[in-house]
This record gives structure tokens, C-alpha cells and sequence, in this order.
């Protein structure tokens, strides 16, 4: 069955040529996991953005029709469905960005560590194929917990003598998406004004918004700070009890994946200051991987910024997701050395 899944998926491997505009950049960018949740909106989201010639939608199954339906926008990009792992090389060949929305997503109760066993594997796999056929990609990972597949990855491109940690991001946008919102619902703000940084990791307490750098400022009480930086510690698990069994985050996981991959396609075309932030390689504190604000260019990560002037409460949230976060950081690494 697997095999004539393939062969059909190979046959209706769908292609359709958009206007390519003779001035911009060629730039591929391939989705791994583009028939799930966050894969569908995010490849029509990608098939939005100008800077995009040619977006691969690779998935295990169902990339043909997500790939058919998408072509059809009359957008720039070039869209081709691949389905199956033998198809994996097609689909990453020369890309510039890979997004990795691949895996399971939380139920109700689950932590996102709760999804390690299954994801590991997975991401495993699926950088062993990006160290093999784009090694200079940007990979933009989405899977969780990121905490730990970005180690994994960054072990991986190790191993296979490819590894650029400029070129390594754990997509944390999503994080940013929420503090901004919820911050605007209390400052009275236009949220479309409104800047968070958000650094740490990216699960529970290790999600650290810094809403004493928000901008434009506004005098919320003690308390208002904490209940902000609890909701958007808790965002992810908001929607997974709303959704009730149906998943997480997919739609503004969506996008707030299509505006960090924006970015980095920015600074692949020498936009000046492209700033983000995201969860890479670090020297900010004594972990080897941590979030906050990036600096993106031609290679990736141009600089990785510090996390400026921290309040006493904001310090106290950094010493706390420490430990936990340097637990998820060697888990990952040893899941590496382990299988
Ligand atoms: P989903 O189950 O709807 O979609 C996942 C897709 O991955 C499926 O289409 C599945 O076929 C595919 N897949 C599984 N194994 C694969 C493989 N080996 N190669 C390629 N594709 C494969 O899940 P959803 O909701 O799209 O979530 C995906 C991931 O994103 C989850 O790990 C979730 O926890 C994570 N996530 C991350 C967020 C973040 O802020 N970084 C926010 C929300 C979710």
C-alpha cells in the first residue's frame, strides 16, 4: 500500500509555473510537513510572499492535492508537491529556507516535552536529508519541543560536517504573535505599533516576555505583568483545550511562521536590519541555546543580540527557566548520540 501511495503520489506530482518576475532573486523554499495544521496555511501563506520562486511542499502523504490547490494562486512562485521519502531529495534540493512544521502536535494534558519520542525521530530524519541535499539552507524549525529539535539538529549537521550555526533557527515568532497581542489588549494600544521581545526557550516557563521593553510603553501594574507573561507562557495551551483533541496552534502558527521565514528570506537579500528573535546557538547566558532577538543576513544569523536591561521579576523568570531549559537542551543532544 505504501509503495502505490507513492507511485499515485509520484504521478500527480503537480507542478504550475507562476509569473516569475525577471528582477527578483530565485529563491526555493521548502515546507517538510506541508500537509498538516500548520503546513497548509503556511504554504499558502509562503505562496503569498513575493520573495518565494520555487515552494516545495514536501509531506509523507497528501502534498499532491495541498501542492494542486495552492499552484493555482497567480502569485510569482513555482509550487511542486512531493510526497513520500523518496521524494524527500527533490523537494529540498538547492532550497534556501526549510520550515519544519513535521510531527505530532499536543492533546489536552500533554506537555510539548510529551511529544519528544515521536518528533526526535522525525526531525532526526529529516535534517539528516537537509545535511545531504541543502546543507547551506536556513532551517526554520517549528517542531516541538523546540528546545530540544533544535539540538537535535545542530547535532546532526555535526555529524554530517555541515553544521553553520548561523543557519539554525527554533522558530519562536509565535511566541512574540501572543505577547504583542495580548500586551496591545491591555496597554490600550494599536497592536500593530506594538514590539515584545520574548526570549529563553520555547515551552511553559521558559517562554520569558519581556514586557518591560514593550513598546510603546505603558504602566501596568505588577500584577497585570505577571497574569501577561502567564498568558503568554500558557498561549500554546489555551488553543489545545479550546481545540478539545483537534491539535494546537496551526493558524497563527502559520503565521507567525510565514513572517519569520519573511525575515530570513530578507536577510538572504541584504535587507539591512532584520530583527527577530528566535532560539539559536547562544553566548548570552551559560546555555548553549537560547532565544532572543537576532540580527539576520546574507548567512543567517548576522548578530545575536543581548537581551538588554532585565527588571528583578524578569531576572527572577531567567535564573527559573534555566535549569529546565539546559534538561531539554541535553535531551536532545543525547537523543542524538543515544539512537
Ligand atoms: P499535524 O499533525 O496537523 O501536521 C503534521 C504533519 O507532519 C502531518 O501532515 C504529517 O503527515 C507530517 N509528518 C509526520 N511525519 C513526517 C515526516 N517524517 N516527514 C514529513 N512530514 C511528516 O500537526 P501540526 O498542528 O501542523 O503541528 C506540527 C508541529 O508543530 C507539532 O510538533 C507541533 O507541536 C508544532 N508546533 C510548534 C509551534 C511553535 O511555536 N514552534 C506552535 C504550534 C505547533
Amino acid at each position: 500500500l505504501r509503495s502505490a501511495l507513492r507511485r499515485s503520489a509520484a504521478a500527480s506530482l503537480m507542478s504550475s509555473r507562476g509569473f516569475a518576475s525577471a528582477s527578483g532573486q530565485q529563491r526555493k523554499v521548502a515546507i517538510l510537513g506541508a500537509a498538516g495544521g500548520i503546513g497548509q496555511p503556511l504554504s499558502l501563506l509562503m505562496k503569498l510572499n513575493p520573495m518565494v520562486s520555487h515552494l516545495c511542499l514536501y509531506d509523507i502523504a497528501g502534498t499532491p492535492g495541498v501542492a494542486a490547490d495552492v499552484s493555482h494562486i497567480n502569485t510569482r512562485s513555482e509550487v511542486n508537491g512531493y510526497a513520500g521519502e523518496d521524494q524527500l531529495g527533490a523537494a529540498l534540493e538547492g532550497s534556501d529556507v526549510v520550515i519544519i512544521p513535521a510531527g505530532v502536535p499536543r492533546k489536552p494534558g500533554m506537555t510539548r516535552d510529551d511529544l519528544f519520542k515521536i518528533n526526535a525521530g522525525i526531525v532526526k530524519s529529516l535534517c539528516e536529508g537537509i545535511a545531504k541535499y541543502c546543507p547551506n539552507a536556513l532551517v526554520n524549525m517549528i517542531s516541538n519541543p523546540v528546545n530540544s529539535t533544535v539540538p537535535i539538529a545542530a547535532e546532526i549537521f555535526k555529524i554530517k560536517g555541515v553544521y553553520d550555526p548561523r543557519r539554525l533557527f527554533g522558530v519562536t515568532t509565535l511566541d512574540v504573535v501572543r505577547a504583542k497581542t495580548f500586551y496591545a489588549g491591555k496597554a490600550n494600544a494599536n497592536v500593530a505599533d506594538v514590539n515584545v521581545p520574548v526570549i529563553g526557550g520555547h515551552a511553559g516557563i521558559t517562554i520569558l516576555p519581556l514586557f518591560s521593553q514593550a513598546t510603546p510603553s505603558a504602566n501596568l501594574s505588577a500584577e497585570e505583568i505577571t497574569a501577561l507573561t502567564k498568558r503568554t507562557q500558557d498561549g500554546g495551551t489555551e488553543v489545545v483545550e479550546a481545540k478539545a483533541g483537534k491539535g494546537s496552534a496551526t493558524l497563527s502558527m502559520a503565521y507567525a511562521g510565514a513572517i519569520f521565514a519573511d525575515a530570513c528570506l530578507k536577510g538572504l537579500n541584504g535587507v539591512p536590519d532584520v530583527v527577530e528573535c528566535s532560539f539559536v546557538q547562544s553566548t548570552v547566558t551559560e546555555l548553549p541555546f537560547f532565544a532572543s532577538k537576532v540580527r539576520l543576513g546574507k548567512n543567517g544569523v548576522e548578530e545575536v543580540l543581548g537581551m538588554g536591561h532585565l527588571t528583578d521579576f524578569e531576572k527572577q523568570g531567567l535564573e527559573a527557566l534555566k535549569p529546565e531549559l539546559k534538561s531539554s537542551i541535553e535531551k536532545g543532544i543525547s537523543f542524538v548520540h543515544d539512537n
